[in-house]
């Protein structure tokens, strides 16, 4: 049994639905040997989900950045998320969406004949509480050591395990990863900075993953007039800032108030801030 975890709750495998306990993949499935599948996170509240369109288009491009073929359609994975959510008792819930190119002879290229290891499960997931809210997260800036596909939502996930941990043993929230002195983004998290009252964030590129918060943040900035600009950050920006947050799935938007120990701006969650998660509050409530 794992601990930690509901072994009887329900996770959908190549086509079976069966206890999360007994749910068994191969040794010689090439996620467990090669890391060589992509994922994807919906969050869902009342069991519907959030922006899953968006997300279901960014499985799609990832499966497409590595050369996995599926007989899926949008269709398919919008009934197959719907499904596992009507199963979920939880307030709020995300569906983990899991794909590898499958079990094969152990070999780098790609094999002729695999078939792909198909995965969903629905994890409980807290929405942030009024202390985070308030309080805020506090984080450390650390390099980027990752590989230069961060725009894919791969399982390849030891550069971005082993930067969250040096946030644990620093006891901080979170990172803040610099490449070439300029932001990426966090360990598992888009990084938002606001300077003079424009709302900035790391260009879409291959250096980021492309939160599905990115472009909602976006509209949000849009809607209550706030500037934006995408483009390069230098760490000298970060460390100025006059507010700092992050996005993703399960933070939802949350402020950042401390960096490398010093506090962000006034060192308390900032106008920009507010707007924001006002906006993204009243968005789950109209889901
Ligand atoms: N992480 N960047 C990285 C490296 C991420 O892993 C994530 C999400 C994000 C934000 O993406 P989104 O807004 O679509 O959640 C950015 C998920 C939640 C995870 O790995 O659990």
């Amino acid at each position: 049994m794992i601990p930690d975890v509901d072994n009887e709750s329900i996770v959908y495998l190549n086509g079976d639905y069966l206890p999360l306990g007994q749910a068994k993949v191969s040794v010689l499935d090439r996620g467990f040997i090669f890391g060589d599948g992509i994922y994807e996170v919906v969050p869902a509240y009342r069991r519907k989900p959030f922006r899953m369109d968006a997300h279901l288009a960014r499985l799609e491009r990832s499966l497409a950045a590595i050369g996995i073929k599926l007989d899926l359609s949008r269709a398919d994975w919008e009934k197959l998320v719907l499904d596992m959510l009507r199963q979920s008792p939880l307030e709020s819930s995300m569906a983990y969406i899991q794909v590898t190119r499958g079990p094969a002879k152990r070999d780098h290229a790609f094999p002729k004949h695999a078939t792909p290891t198909v995965f969903c499960m629905v994890a409980p997931f807290e929405r942030p509480g009024a202390a985070v809210r308030e309080q805020g997260l506090s984080v450390i800036g650390v390099p980027d050591l990752r590989w230069l596909h961060c725009e894919i939502k791969s399982v390849s996930l030891l550069g971005n395990v082993l930067a969250k941990q040096q946030a644990v043993e620093a006891g901080v929230d979170e990172v803040i990863q610099f490449r070439d002195g300029h932001l990426s983004e966090g360990a598992s998290c888009n990084v938002w900075v606001v300077r003079g009252g424009v709302l900035l964030a790391p260009m879409r590129d291959n250096l980021i993953l492309e939160g599905i918060r990115y472009g909602f943040m976006e509209e949000m900035a849009r809607q209550f007039g706030i500037p934006f600009e995408s483009r390069r950050i230098s760490e000298e920006e970060v460390r100025q800032a006059d507010e700092l947050m992050m996005t993703s799935a399960t933070k939802e938007v949350l402020p950042i108030v401390t960096y490398d120990g010093a506090p962000v701006g006034a060192g308390r969650p900032g106008p920009v801030y507010r707007k924001l998660r006002a906006g993204y509050d009243d968005a789950v409530a109209a889901l």
